[in-house]
C-alpha cells in the first residue's frame, strides 16, 4: 500500500488540534464543537462524530450551545435515515429520544438528515446535500465502526466502508490493485446519495476522489471496478477521452482524465467495501 504520509500528517494535526481544542463538556461528558458549513456527508467525515442527541436535557444544552456561537440557522446534529430506512445516529447509539417539530419527519427516505432549529430546539428532515453549520462530538466513549482493518469510515447511511488513502500513481490498474489487497475495490456511485457521499470524502480530504470507474478499451464504454453496471452518470463534461474518472470537489461532477496526466497531481484513492454487519 502506498501512503502519503504528507497528508497522513496534515489530518492527524487537523484533528489533534480540534480535539486538544475541545472544552465544552455536555451533561453526558461528551465534549462538544463548532463544525464547518457543510453538507451533513461532509460533516460526517470532518466531525469524526456528529452531536447525538438522547434528552431534553442534552437537546436544551446543544440548542444554547449554538446560540452562544451565534448559529442563526438550522444546523447539522448526527442523526439520518440508514440503509434499513430508519432515523438512526451516526454514532451508532440508540435512536430513542426524538424532538421533532410538529408535522415532522416530513420526509423518512435515504438522503434526509436532521437539522435543529437553533430557537426552538426542535428538528426538521431536511435534505443531507444542504450545507448547514455543524455541531460536532467528541466522545467519551468511542464506538467501534463494523469496519474490517484500514477502513476508517463507516456510512450509516449505505452501511458501506470506506478507506482514504492520498494517492499519485499513474495508473488505474495500481490504484484499482491497492484496494483489491484490502479485498475491496475503488468507489462506485450508483446515485445522487452515493455521489453526495463520496463528494463528502473528497470535500473532508481537500483532494479530487478517483473514481472506480474505467474504459478498458478506450472506446468510452465505462466500467465499475466491482463489475457493476453503469446505471447512475454525472459527468460534467460528456465522457471523453481518458482511462480514469474523478469527482471533483467544486462541481460535485464526474471528469474523465487520462491516468497519466494525474501523475504528480494528489488525488484521493477512496476503497469501498461492505460493511461487518
Ligand atoms: C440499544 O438498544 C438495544 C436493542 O433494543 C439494547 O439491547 C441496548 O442495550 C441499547 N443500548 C443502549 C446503550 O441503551
Ligand atoms: C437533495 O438536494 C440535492 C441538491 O439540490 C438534489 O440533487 C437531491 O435530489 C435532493 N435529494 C433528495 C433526497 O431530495
Ligand atoms: C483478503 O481475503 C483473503 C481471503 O479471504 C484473506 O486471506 C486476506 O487476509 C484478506 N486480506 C485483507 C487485507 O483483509
Ligand atoms: C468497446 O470495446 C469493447 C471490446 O472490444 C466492446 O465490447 C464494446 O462494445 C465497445 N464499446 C463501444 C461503445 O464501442
Amino acid at each position: 500500500m502506498v501512503k502519503n504520509f504528507f497528508l497522513a500528517l496534515i489530518f492527524f494535526d487537523f484533528f489533534t488540534f480540534t480535539f486538544s481544542q475541545c472544552t465544552n463538556f455536555g451533561p453526558d461528558e461528551n465534549c462538544y464543537w463548532k463544525g464547518l458549513d457543510q453538507t451533513w456527508f461532509a460533516a460526517h467525515v470532518n466531525c469524526i462524530t456528529i452531536a447525538s442527541i438522547h434528552n431534553a436535557i442534552l437537546n436544551s444544552f446543544i440548542r444554547e450551545y449554538a446560540q452562544q456561537l451565534a448559529i442563526e440557522e438550522p444546523f447539522w446534529i448526527g442523526g439520518a435515515v440508514n440503509y434499513k430506512n430508519e432515523w438512526a445516529w451516526a454514532d451508532l447509539t440508540n435512536f430513542t429520544y426524538t424532538n421533532w417539530a410538529p408535522g415532522e419527519p416530513k420526509h423518512n427516505k435515504i438522503g434526509y438528515c436532521i437539522a435543529q432549529d437553533p430557537s426552538s430546539g426542535k428538528w426538521k428532515s431536511t435534505n443531507c446535500s444542504e450545507w448547514h453549520p455543524t455541531i460536532c462530538s467528541q466522545l467519551k466513549s468511542v464506538p467501534t465502526i463494523p469496519c474490517p482493518e484500514f477502513f476508517d469510515h463507516y456510512s450509516t447511511v449505505l452501511n458501506k466502508c470506506y478507506s482514504w488513502e492520498g494517492t499519485n500513481l499513474p495508473t488505474y490498474d495500481e490504484m484499482q490493485q491497492d484496494c483489491l489487497n484490502m479485498n475491496s475495490t475503488l468507489v462506485t456511485v450508483h446515485n445522487d446519495v452515493e455521489n453526495a457521499i463520496v463528494q463528502g470524502l473528497a470535500v473532508a480530504y481537500d483532494a479530487p476522489a478517483l473514481l472506480g470507474l474505467h474504459d478498458p478499451y478506450n472506446n468510452r464504454s465505462y466500467v465499475w471496478s466491482d463489475g457493476s453496471k453503469l446505471d447512475f452518470q454525472n459527468w460534467h463534461d460528456p465522457p471523453g477521452d481518458g482511462d480514469c474518472a474523478f469527482l471533483r470537489i467544486e462541481s460535485m461532477k464526474w471528469y474523465p482524465m487520462k491516468c497519466a496526466d494525474f501523475q504528480g497531481d494528489m488525488s484521493s484513492e477512496l476503497c469501498e467495501i461492505p460493511s461487518l454487519i
